[in-house]
């Protein structure tokens, strides 16, 4: 019997075509190919394989097990021919190879595997030659060879630490408040992330929008793997060498984030709740009272009539547009929440107009799906259909009609507090704009479609004003759309520590504008703790402090006098460092560049920053090295190649090297990079108080190096038509001296009338000379100053906004 079996089992295994591995079906022979345009469609029975070129660096893989590749669609793919599409192609009995100029892809023929390498010989990713491709019932799925010395990061919102490797993770938006250093998944679904080995980077996106997961070496330490429950196998291999040539690749990909209105970059303060308007015009009050920078306050679920979006209880706020247009008068943005949650209740004019117009997701059978949110019952609309997202854009009109200026979008992952799954049924079903198909293909964009929905509203009701929408649950793409902070966090230090690998792996991932609840969420912190949080959020994108229901007050000043002092120092710095924030900012949207980022991203060649959590870059000038730890007043930083200076002392180090350096409560351990020439500006109390009169310009010299700035009017589109100024300064060092120079800027922008102050850091003795253009500057006439404790010199002059030469002269 036992021998009749096992001849039965070969002679199955021998006439099928298609490999079974542990109830996987992997992918057999190929049988034949057909040349496109832009790559190849191979035929390995009774599955379809597409290899497309999208440029030289990137490359898509799209694999049906069933014949025939469904409708081509992506949420948040924007833009596919990215590059130079050409390739050529050879084949041998068994090998198919594609060669782009930078990197080729084998295809083996039997079985069909994948491989890739850069365009010097070096393997950068194959498939492994056990499973490969596979697909069992609905599910698709690759495995993958993960080299031992290969590192993982990105996978967007994913707690615990920078590394991914021996992880595994799904991709499924989640309502998880305090959640832990291993929950997984939370409310965002990036499945994008990197691979990086001895400085070799390569990206991979799975753009498939069903429950997708990740195992990076979690079950078998020479194995990865990644798939979804339903859909085609769908990726993107994006080629490097370096990491931030992927980012770059996967943000032309999937967009980038746009020039935010100045005003978002601000400090912002928020509450569950801050209410009833007397409470938030004292709350501004204390604010501009104290001298505490802030350009935004928050509204949270307590401003609406029972929780009804787009309504005001008139009790708690008898007059909105009162108090939204003095607090206006006096600097504030109004940021309200809005949910997707739409109380279930005939007469309310959301839901009446929802019904009619059809707009809410419905049951197979034909009913709104309704579900409990803070409202109580609710039905939700489906922003997969194009007319429910304009629809859901107009709502918008009566609040941007008072001047509320931005809007947080929240609850969207959708979570359902009844429902035994947290969200909608997986049988519910979407419109997936034409397509009609169930909630488990549109759940992970059910929350970037309802940013979507409110960026595009805003974009109608005020077409040349920047619209700035916050977001909770987000995929892969909505960049586009909305900042996002990172849910429902702790007032612990261990939640504090956190926020730096969150916030740096969702920022590679695409969202750059990224922050965390200052102080944390759920619990009151320490003074020590608020202040160190509010520390780290000057240098998070999106610097928001709020707070739990019924928390104690968790404002600047809600510690004592001495934090209060501490915690206007760090909001002042984050003011003073607004020119180059912004400038930040612009080079994400105009090139992905992520604004906060790992160490290991400039310097992918050093292995040892792989594994640098605690400390990260800002820019490409600062290395920020926040205290994480209770009463810890001095931090150890491990430096990388080049030269560093203190940013608080002026210190100078000579890289790679580990330091340690004082870190009183009240500042922050910062660094700048030999070479950086940083932007500032004297303290506002918000950021369009007065326009800028002094352009403070820090320059670190190394040999040569040179930085933009970038400038426009901070609020509308007008950029896009030429309107900014974007100005290259170059400072060379020599023998004799420094030679700073601005070119003549791009753009038409015309800044008002200011000064420039100048300041050249480690100078070791009192120029003899300085000269701007052909004309020397006086020290007695106070256009110059050496401060010989500093070494520093300082030359003060007009701007005319254009062209300048700076000589001083050792
Ligand atoms: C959710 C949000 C939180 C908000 C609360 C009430 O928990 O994550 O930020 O304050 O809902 O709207």
């Amino acid at each position: 019997m036992k021998l009749f079996v096992t001849i039965l089992c070969i002679l199955t295994i021998c006439s099928s075509t298609v490999p079974v591995y542990g109830g996987w079906n992997s992918l057999g022979r190929v049988s034949s190919y057909e040349k496109q345009n832009d790559g190849i469609i191979i035929s390995i029975p009774p599955a379809l394989l597409s290899v497309s070129v999208l440029s030289p660096a990137v490359i898509r893989f799209h694999m049906t097990p069933s014949g025939s590749f469904q409708t081509d669609h992506s949420w948040a793919v924007v833009n596919t021919k990215l590059g130079d599409q050409k390739y050529t192609i050879s084949e041998t009995p068994d090998f198919i190879t594609i060669k782009t100029s930078v990197i080729s892809v084998t295809i083996m023929k039997n079985p069909c595997r994948i491989l890739v390498h850069d365009g010097y010989g070096n393997l950068l990713n194959r498939d492994d030659s056990v499973k490969g491709m596979c697909w069992s019932g609905s599910d698709v799925r690759v495995w993958k060879t993960m080299p031992r010395d290969e590192q993982y990061f990105g996978f967007g919102e994913k707690a615990g630490s920078l590394g991914k490797k021996w992880k595994s993770f799904s991709m499924w938006n989640s309502d998880i408040p305090a959640y832990k250093a291993d929950t997984d998944p939370l409310y965002q679904s990036i499945p994008f992330f990197y691979g990086i080995r001895k400085g070799l980077t390569y990206g991979i996106f799975l753009d498939n929008t069903y429950n997708t997961s990740f195992s990076m070496g979690k079950e078998n330490s020479s194995c990865y793997s990644f798939g979804a429950v339903d859909g085609e196998l769908n990726y993107y291999l994006i080629y490097g060498p370096k990491p931030v040539d992927v980012i770059q690749r996967f943000s032309r990909l999937t967009g980038t984030t746009p020039l935010p209105p100045k005003w978002a970059l601000g400090y912002q303060q928020s509450r569950w709740s801050y209410y009833p308007e007397q409470r938030v015009r004292e709350l501004g009050a204390t604010f501009r009272n104290k001298k505490i920078p802030c350009d935004v306050i928050y509204l949270d679920i307590h401003y609406m009539n029972g929780y009804r979006c787009f309504t005001w209880d008139t009790v708690r706020f008898p007059n909105a547009a009162g108090m939204v247009k003095d607090l206006a008068a006096d600097g504030f943005k109004i940021v309200p929440i809005i949910d997707p949650g739409i109380k279930n209740e005939k007469g309310y004019w959301v839901f009446d107009e929802g019904l009619l117009g059809d707009h809410f997701v419905r049951t197979p059978e034909g009913n709104p799906f309704v579900g409990k949110v803070w409202p109580g019952d609710c039905v939700f609309p489906d922003f997969t259909k194009i007319n429910t997202r304009s629809w859901w854009g107009s709502l918008y009109r009566n609040l941007v009609d008072i001047g509320i200026a931005g809007f947080w979008n929240d609850m969207n992952e959708p979570s359902v507090f009844d429902s035994p799954t947290k969200t909608f049924p997986d049988d519910v079903m979407h419109d997936d704009e034409g397509r009609m198909t169930d909630h488990r293909k549109n759940h992970n964009i059910y929350g970037m479609q309802m940013v979507r929905a409110t960026y595009e509203g805003l974009l109608k009701l005020r077409p040349n004003e920047r619209p700035f929408v916050l977001t909770r649950a987000n995929y892969a793409g909505g960049q586009r759309y909305a900042a996002a902070w990172t849910g429902d966090n702790i007032s612990s230090w261990e939640h504090l520590e956190m926020a730096v690998p969150m916030c740096l792996n969702l920022s590679i991932s695409g969202q750059s504008f990224v922050g965390t609840d200052i102080g944390g969420f759920i619990g009151n912190p320490s003074g020590e703790l608020f202040a160190r949080w509010l520390q780290l959020g000057i240098f998070t994108p999106f610097m928001r402090a709020h707070t739990v229901t019924g928390s104690k007050d968790k404002e600047p000043w809600s510690y004592g006098a001495d934090f209060e002092a501490i915690n206007r120092k760090s909001i002042e710095l984050r003011y003073r460092l607004l020119p180059y924030i912004y400038t930040q900012f612009y080079l994400a949207e105009r090139d992905g560049m992520p604004i906060m980022r790992p160490v290991f991203f400039d310097f992918p060649e050093d292995e040892e920053t792989y594994w640098q959590e605690n400390t990260f870059l800002f820019g490409n000038a600062f290395l920020v090295a926040p205290v994480l730890w209770e009463d810890d007043r001095q931090r150890d930083v491990r430096l990388p190649k080049g030269i560093w200076y203190d940013y608080w002392t002026g210190a100078k180090y000579d890289g790679p090297v580990s330091v340690t350096v004082d870190a009183p409560l009240e500042r922050i351990p910062l660094f700048v990079k030999g070479g950086s020439i940083i932007s500032e500006r004297s303290v506002v109390q918000y950021i369009d108080e007065r326009p800028l009169d002094t352009l403070i310009l820090q320059i670190y010299p190394s040999d040569t190096s040179s930085t933009v700035i970038y400038e426009d009017d901070g609020k509308s589109f007008d950029y896009r038509r030429g309107i900014y100024k974007l100005r290259t300064v170059s400072v060379t060092s020599t023998d004799t001296g420094y030679k700073i120079r601005s070119g003549k800027p791009e753009g038409s922008y015309k800044p008002s009338a200011r000064i420039i102050q100048l300041a050249v850091h480690d100078v070791p003795k009192s120029p003899s000379a300085v000269r701007l253009g052909k004309r020397e500057l006086h020290e007695k006439s106070g256009e110059w100053k050496y401060e010989s404790i500093h070494g520093i010199v300082t030359v003060y002059f007009p701007d005319r906004g254009d062209y300048f030469d700076l000589r001083v002269i050792k």
